[in-house]
């Protein structure tokens, strides 16, 4: 085992109090990695595995700082993100944030010596004009340029790519740079609006008897492809050890309508759902999934868990979250 594997190596994960960040650091301290975790809130669900937790703000550049002494790799997550809903009406605020959390969190890592990033970005990154069909052409990772991404989130996550690369071009500090294509299970957030349309749908799911209806954003046509938290971190982790340092797409290629994961989650739930399409709400692009081919041949891995069994165990986790909460209050 090398200085930068396992039982000797100090990680940061920021974003350490949300979903993928949460999952990672019980990922990286089973592997043996002393881990630093930053954020401005501890995980809602449980209790953090870090050795180390710092609550804090990374826009604050004194903070960055601090959290990125005596580190080797930092795994970049922190971000103000949310599902659709949120990332179209927030622009202003998004950009800001988002843009203050980079710039100070890769410069603080590159002056206090880390050897490597990670940066996580997105699927936001690719052009509007290529997602306009809900049977897309799955997204190669050349063609998030000529740009044209999600305005505000989309833009800002392209820019910061870039300078992950200005940075390990000019400045030495060995970056990663992973592009998510809709992660979801357990321990994620699941209502409030920050929510994504797995944990959306398995939560309306939740709360309607057998045969009740749920409201459905947009026609149910649109599609996407979905990837479960557990290959997300197991793909995190085998990048940052590769040698492939341009961006690179993490997610499924088994692309499915709104409706295919609502049908895979009522036959989860054992319950028969009515549909009742709302198209005045926020659907983002019509059709969006993820190429593999460059995944497959950097990595020699690919995601694996199926649709079928990652919304399965979700759909349990949230349904138990919401019986825990509606039971009543024990007497005495
Ligand atoms: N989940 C997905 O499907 C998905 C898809 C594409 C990209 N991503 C990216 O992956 C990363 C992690 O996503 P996630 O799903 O775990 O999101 P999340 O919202 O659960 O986690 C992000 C965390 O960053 C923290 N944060 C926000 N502002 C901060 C600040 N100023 N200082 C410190 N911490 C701050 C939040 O409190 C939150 O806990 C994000 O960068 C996100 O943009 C996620």
């Amino acid at each position: 085992m090398t200085s930068s594997e396992g039982a000797f190596a100090r990680a940061l994960v920021t974003g350490a109090g949300g979903f993928i960040g949460h999952h990672l650091i019980s990922y990286l301290t089973y592997r043996g990695y002393r881990v630093r975790g930053v954020d401005l809130k501890e995980p809602e669900f449980e209790p953090t595995r870090a050795d180390e937790f710092v609550v804090g703000d990374l826009r604050d550049a004194k903070v960055a700082d601090e959290v990125t002494r005596d580190i080797d790799e930092v795994y970049h997550l922190a971000a103000d993100m949310g599902g659709i809903g949120y990332i179209t009406s927030n622009h202003a605020s998004i950009v800001r944030n988002d843009t203050l959390i980079n710039v100070n969190t890769i410069h603080a890592a590159h002056e206090n010596g880390a050897s490597r990033l990670l940066y996580s970005s997105s699927a936001c990154v690719y052009p509007q004009y290529k997602q306009l069909e809900a049977d897309v052409t799955p997204l190669r990772e050349e063609d998030a340029w000529p740009a044209d991404p999600e305005e505000g989130y989309g833009l800002e996550k392209l820019y910061m790519e870039k300078i992950c690369q200005y940075y390990r071009e000019d400045l030495g500090l060995d970056t990663r740079v992973v592009r998510f294509h809709n992660v979801y299970g357990p321990l994620g957030t699941y209502e409030g609006g920050k929510e994504k349309a797995p944990a959306a749908l398995c939560r309306k799911i939740a709360g309607i008897e057998d045969g009740g209806e749920i409201e459905v954003w947009g026609d149910g046509k649109q599609t996407r492809s979905f990837l479960y938290i557990e290959d997300c971190v197991e793909g995190i982790h085998r990048l940052m050890r590769s040698d492939h340092v341009d961006p690179l797409n993490l997610g499924s290629d088994r692309l499915v309508t709104v409706d295919d994961l609502i049908e895979i989650i009522s036959g989860a739930a054992g319950k028969r759902v009515e549909k009742r399409y709302d198209t005045s709400k926020p659907q983002g692009v019509r059709g969006r999934n993820s190429d593999n081919t460059r995944l497959r041949a950097a990595l020699g891995w690919e995601p694996s868990i199926s649709l079928e069994d990652g919304l399965a165990r979700t759909y349990e986790w949230i349904a138990g979250e919401l019986a825990v909460r509606e039971a009543p209050a024990a007497v005495g």
